[in-house]
Formats: C-alpha cells, sequence, structure tokens
C-alpha cells in the first residue's frame, strides 16, 4: 500500500451557505494503527453536515465533512482484527470527512453490512436509523398503545422512525412541511398528519387525544416548534428535542416546564447512545434486522454526485427532501 493515495472531497474553509462547499484532490494517508480504509460505495448526507457546514456546530476549519458512509475495506492498520480488505462495511460517526471517495476510519466505529443491504441503502439509514431506534427504544422507550407526536414525518429519521413506532404498536401523529408530504408520512405508518406550515398542529394533537395530550413529543425542528411542541405533552409527558432544523432552541426558564405539567426535556445525541462499540453493534443488528425483515422499508428520495454536494445542503434547507440523501462518489 502507498503511504497515501489522492482522493476526491468536499472540504469547506469558511462557515456559510452552501457554496462554501468545494470539492478538491486531497491526500489520504494509509490508515494508523487501529483504523482501516474505505473506498465509499455511497455517502450519507444528514442534517448534522448543514450544522457543521453553517457554524451552528463549531468546527475547526479548514475541515472535511460528513460522517456516514458505506463502502469496501481497501487496507488495513497495525494491529485491526475482525476485519479483511474487501469487507463490506459502514460508518456513521464519523470521523468528518465521509463526504470523499476514501475514508480512514477507526475500526471499533465500523459495522459490518449484512447481504441484502447495498451501499445505497446503509449509507441512507445507519445514521437516521440508529436514532430512531434510541429515540423509540431507549429515550423514551413507547409501549403498544401509546400515541406520540413525530416532527418532519416524511424526513430522513422521520419516514425510519413512523414505520417502526408503527412496528412497536404505537399510533405516530406526524408532522410535515407540505401537502404532498402528508401522503408519505401517512404511507409510513403515521395515524394522522398535520402540514406544519398550515395547520394548527398543536389544536389538532390535543383533539386526537381527547384533550389529555402525548406521552412523548420527538422534536428535530427546533426553535419553531419547541413550544408548540410542549403544549401536545401530557402531564409529566417527555419532550425529546434531538434537533434543530429550523435553528436551534432559544434558553428558557425551566419554571416553564412545571407550568405545562410537570414535563421531562432531554436533548440526546446519537454519539452518546453510540459511544461503547457493543452498544453501536447491538444497535445495528437491531436496526438491520428490522430492515431485512421489512417492518422497516428505506426511501432514497435525493441522489447526488459528490462533487455536486452543496446541492444535496441546498435541498435540505429549502425542505424539499423527502426521506434520506445520498452522494455518489
Ligand atoms: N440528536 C441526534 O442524535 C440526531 C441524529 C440524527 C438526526 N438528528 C436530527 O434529526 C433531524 C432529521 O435529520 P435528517 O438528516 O433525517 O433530516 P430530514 O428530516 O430529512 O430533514 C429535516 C426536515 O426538517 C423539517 N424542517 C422543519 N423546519 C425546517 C426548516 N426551517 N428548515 C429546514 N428543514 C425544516 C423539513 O421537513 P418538513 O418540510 O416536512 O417539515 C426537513 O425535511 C435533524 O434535525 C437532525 O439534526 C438528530
Amino acid at each position: 500500500m502507498k503511504d497515501r493515495n489522492k482522493v476526491k472531497a468536499i472540504r469547506f474553509a469558511e462557515t456559510g451557505d452552501p457554496d462554501v462547499l468545494v470539492c478538491e484532490d486531497v491526500d489520504l494517508p494509509a490508515p494508523a494503527p487501529g483504523m482501516v480504509q474505505i473506498k465509499h460505495g455511497a455517502i450519507g448526507v444528514n442534517f448534522i453536515d448543514t450544522y457543521h457546514r453553517s457554524g451552528l456546530y463549531r468546527l475547526d476549519l479548514p475541515s472535511g465533512i460528513g460522517l456516514e458512509a458505506a463502502g469496501t475495506i481497501e487496507a488495513l492498520g497495525e494491529g485491526v482484527v475482525g476485519f479483511k480488505v474487501g469487507d463490506r462495511v459502514g460508518y456513521c460517526s464519523g470521523p468528518l470527512g465521509a463526504y470523499a471517495k476514501a475514508n480512514n476510519v477507526a475500526a471499533d466505529r465500523l459495522v459490518r453490512l449484512p447481504e441484502g443491504i447495498d451501499d445505497v441503502t446503509a449509507a441512507a439509514s445507519m445514521m437516521k436509523g440508529f436514532t430512531a431506534r434510541y429515540l423509540l427504544k431507549q429515550t423514551f422507550p413507547v409501549q403498544p398503545g401509546q400515541t406520540i407526536l413525530f416532527h418532519a414525518a416524511a424526513g430522513g429519521v422521520g419516514l425510519i422512525a413512523c414505520q417502526w413506532a408503527k412496528a412497536l404498536g404505537v399510533k405516530v401523529i406526524g408532522t410535515v412541511g407540505s401537502n404532498e408530504k402528508i401522503d408519505l408520512a401517512k404511507e409510513a405508518g403515521c395515524h394522522a398528519v398535520f402540514n406544519a406550515r398550515t395547520e394548527d398542529w398543536v389544536a389538532g394533537v390535543r383533539d386526537l387525544t381527547d384533550g389529555t395530550g402525548v406521552p412523548a413529543v420527538y422534536d428535530s425542528v427546533g426553535k419553531d416548534t419547541f413550544e408548540g411542541s410542549l403544549d401536545c405533552l401530557a402531564l409529566r409527558g417527555m419532550m425529546i428535542s434531538y434537533g434543530n432544523a429550523s435553528g436551534a432552541v432559544p434558553a428558557f426558564e425551566p419554571g416553564i416546564l412545571s407550568a405545562k405539567g410537570s414535563l421531562f426535556l432531554t436533548r440526546p445525541t446519537l454519539f452518546h447512545y453510540t459511544k461503547k462499540p457493543e452498544d453501536l453493534q447491538t444497535t445495528a443488528a437491531d436496526f438491520f434486522a428490522a430492515v431485512q425483515s421489512g417492518k422497516i422499508r428505506i426511501t432514497v428520495g435525493q441522489q447526488f454526485a459528490l462533487a455536486d454536494a452543496k446541492f444535496a445542503h441546498l435541498a435540505l434547507h429549502s425542505r424539499q427532501t423527502i426521506g434520506s440523501t445520498v452522494l455518489i462518489p
């Protein structure tokens, strides 16, 4: 193996709109001890990538971008056991630099891709599916017969989570940003769907629950929906604020949680639920089994060439995407 290869990668030197993303030839060194080099077959585009690019989440610049890809092992660093060249693997917790033809990744952050899960499906679904899993099974473990509210129900995480929640016996009320997305969210198992831009979804949730509210709200929209989401909760309900697609939630008085019904609030992240390698493997096995059983279908709504990454970000920002988005290197 050569000391280093030249690979095409997307990088950015300053934060800003999607135009800051540029395609460059970069040096990829041979993998260090404990790392493997993966030739990417497909790259996952996640909303967190837009937070890195915009500066909402701070990075040292210049930087690569992207945390998720699937492909084939091309080289092993010293001391790597359990993998060989040619194995099909995926990763979704970095290191940054997944928007590239290849990347070096720590062996203990890899998951094996089972038969029948191709690179596009894996890249489209690992971060989103693993997130849906911990949200529904760990953060607030849903129980059959419960009704929950899930925002951005036709998005990447949303379409997976709605199908999984339905399979777990839960009624899902979804919100989406356009009428076209309503049917998609219903096909994914939502029992009722509101267009959050045109309908009073808070009143809708109250009506559908006979005024009681829901025991859990899964909110990745952030600033625009935070307060309304609290108003949808039943007494002692759980607000799971796991994203900021519309902007970060501003600071607020904790007393508001008491006033609105002794509510619980958590702001979880996948990285903490899969930090231990064994938790990552359990999560991956459970998710891939749900896909292989047919309980969850992965919708890849958009594919872009690697060099067109900025258009993928534009589509995400403008709320035009459905399901998952991938880049093809
Ligand atoms: N904490 C974690 O562990 C974790 C892990 C993965 C993802 N996430 C979060 O989960 C969310 C979904 O991630 P994803 O990658 O699957 O993205 P996505 O759901 O495919 O895209 C985000 C969606 O948010 C909705 N949205 C509402 N207001 C928006 C606005 N002002 N601008 C842009 N979008 C808006 C849009 O759907 P509508 O137009 O239908 O409303 C949009 O399609 C993101 O907030 C992400 O940060 C969190």
